[in-house]
Formats: structure tokens, sequence, C-alpha cells
């Protein structure tokens, strides 16, 4: 399994929000205390040492929407036919993994934030900052970390 081919490497560095998802609490916090803020966790490598682990197939993607990845807090999104990005899916606001996609956007339950598919820009808050872009290849029919 060598990454030959045809390896596309899809980085989307969308600026400011990179660090963000610093804290490791999952379960449904939907955070008293805290206020916005996000913590600055010193966290460590993100993507480095799962390079290459494949995370969903392509055809798991709707196009046009998206699929969340819970335990891997990553959401794919499929904006338009062959085009794929991914995003954190540690919402923005006070770190709730996002719920669904729908609509055209990535939907956080906890307090009702929305995200565009394409960028993960905020759509509807209270979130005010965007989720931050995962790398990722498209190798075939799989798409993995990059
Ligand atoms: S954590 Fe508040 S909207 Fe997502």
């Amino acid at each position: 399994m060598t990454p030959r081919a045809t390896r596309r490497t899809v980085l989307l560095a969308s600026g400011a929000a990179a660090l963000a998802a610093g804290c490791g609490s999952d379960g449904g916090n939907g955070g008293n205390g805290g206020d916005g803020r996000d913590g600055g966790g010193g966290g460590g490598g993100t993507s480095s040492d799962t390079a290459g682990q494949e995370l969903i197939p392509t055809a798991d993607v709707p196009v046009g929407g998206g699929t969340v990845l819970p335990d891997e807090k990553i959401v794919v999104t499929q904006p338009q036919e062959g085009d794929f990005k991914a995003f954190s899916a540690i919402c923005t606001h006070q770190n709730c993994v996002v719920a669904d996609v729908a609509d055209g956007t990535v939907n956080c339950a906890c307090h009702g934030s929305r995200f565009r598919i394409t960028d993960g820009s905020v759509e509807q808050g209270p979130a005010t900052r965007p989720l931050p872009a995962e790398p990722i290849t498209v190798e075939g029919n799989s798409i993995r970390r990059a």
C-alpha cells in the first residue's frame, strides 16, 4: 500500500482557527462554565501519527452533504461531486462534537451553530469561528488523513 497513483492532497488552510480542538472532552458537555474562549490546550500533533489512516470510503459521503465521524472527531463533506473537504467536528462554540450534516451545513446540536460544508465558515451562531480544516487525501475510493 504505497501512496502512488493519483494522490490528491487537499489541504484547506482556512486561516486562523487551526487550534481549537485542544481538549479531549467529548461527551455531551454543553458547557456550563466557559464563555467561548478556547482553553488554549497545548495539544499535540493531530495528524502526523495517523497520516494515511482511512477515514471513510468516498461513497459514504453524500454529494451536497457530508458525514460526521465522531470517533475521529472529523466531518467529511462533498459540496460538489468529487470535491471532498474535511473539518474538525469539534464545534468552535463550546467544543461539542457536531451532530450531523444537512441542508448544506454541519450542525451542532448543543446550541444550534451551523457551519457551511464548503469551507467550515459559520452560517449561524452562536459560534463565531469556522471549523478548522483537516488535511485529507483522496486515493481511489478512500479518503485518508494526510
Ligand atoms: S457547542 Fe454551542 S453551538 Fe456547538
